[in-house]
């Protein structure tokens, strides 16, 4: 499913959703000082079918698309502390980038 500056990318097997993810470009952004900037806003695989390559290979069609659309500055955000989750990232040539902060005000 795609927009001029989003897309959407599912994984199915049997007919079934079982993961997505979600860019927006966005321009001009004054926090990123450059042009335009690919965020990276949903990233999802349903547990049962993690750790069987599906989220890389959402994340390749996300990379392709970023530089079709010549985007090529991916951003994401993430509130998961899990080193091994996040070590995905690394490998996956992002590097960390400012810091975020996070309160539940309830
Ligand atoms: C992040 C997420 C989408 C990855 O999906 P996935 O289908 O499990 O990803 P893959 O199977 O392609 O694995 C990708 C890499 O993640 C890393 N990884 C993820 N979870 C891991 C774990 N529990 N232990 C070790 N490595 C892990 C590994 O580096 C793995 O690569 P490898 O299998 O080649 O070693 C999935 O874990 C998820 O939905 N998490 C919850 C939501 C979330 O955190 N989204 C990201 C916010 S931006």
């Amino acid at each position: 499913m795609s927009q001029k500056n989003s897309i959407i990318y599912v994984a199915e097997i049997d007919k079934k959703l079982v993961g997505f993810i979600r860019c927006i470009i966005k321009s001009n952004e004054p926090f990123f000082k450059i042009k335009k900037i690919s965020k990276l806003t949903d990233f999802f695989v349903l547990p049962t079918h993690r750790r069987k390559g599906i989220g890389n290979k959402l994340l390749s069609k996300i990379t392709l698309w970023c530089k079709k659309k010549k985007a090529p500055d991916l951003f994401l955000g993430t509130l998961s502390k899990s080193p091994k989750s996040n070590q995905m990232y690394l490998d996956k040539d992002f590097i960390e980038f400012e810091k975020a902060y996070y309160q539940n005000v309830t």
